[in-house]
């Protein structure tokens, strides 16, 4: 699996060494204060997991999963909710965990979603950036990585589902796609 791989882009290592970073950074952001992990499926799952598990003390997690793309490659913008949150978020602060923001456009919706439900603060982290192939702007408080504007796969990323159990970032050779 590892000869489909064109490049690594990021390392298990590298990874691993900045959530540890973030995960510091939003401990001390909420000084005390409880905040509720939002996850979207499915590529967040490695995220999350490794995220939590490099915070200091514990968070309440929940998940919510959309669908953005249709048949294609690229963002519509158009998002249906396939998973909502088990949870009420009213009142609470809410930290959603992403894999990447692509265009941006399907996590500018899931946000003003969520902050139509009135929770006391909205922030989002997420691993991967594409600043190239933003649509819309993303206040987004924590960003692991800039990557430029390349299909990547590894550590939650799929590409036909497949991909999502490498430890590592990188982009996939031209065989796979042919
Ligand atoms: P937008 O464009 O709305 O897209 O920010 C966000 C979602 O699109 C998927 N996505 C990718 N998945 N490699 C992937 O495996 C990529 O390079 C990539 N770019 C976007 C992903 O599901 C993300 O949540
Ligand atoms: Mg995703």
């Amino acid at each position: 699996m590892g000869a489909d791989l064109e490049r690594v882009l990021i390392t298990e290592e590298e990874i691993q060494a900045r959530l540890a970073e973030l995960a510091r950074e939003i401990w001390d952001h909420y000084a005390g204060e409880e905040f509720l992990l939002v996850g979207v499926l499915k590529g967040a799952v490695l995220v999350m997991a490794d995220l939590m598990r490099a915070l200091p003390g514990s968070a309440p997690m929940d998940w919510m999963a959309v669908s953005s793309y249709g048949s294609g490659t690229k963002s519509s913008g158009v998002v249906r909710i396939l998973k909502d949150l088990d949870t009420d978020i009213t009142g609470r602060h809410v930290l959603i965990v992403e894999d990447i923001i692509d265009s941006g456009l399907t996590l500018s919706w899931i946000r003003a979603n969520l902050e139509s439900r009135q929770p006391k603060s909205v922030e989002i982290c997420t691993l991967l950036r594409k600043p190239e192939a933003a649509k819309v702007e993303i206040d987004c408080k924590w960003v692991g990585f800039d990557i430029p504007n390349d299909f990547v796969v590894g550590y939650g990323l799929d590409y036909a589902e497949k991909y999502r159990n490498l430890r590592v970032v990188g982009t996939l050779a031209p065989h796979v796609y042919s």
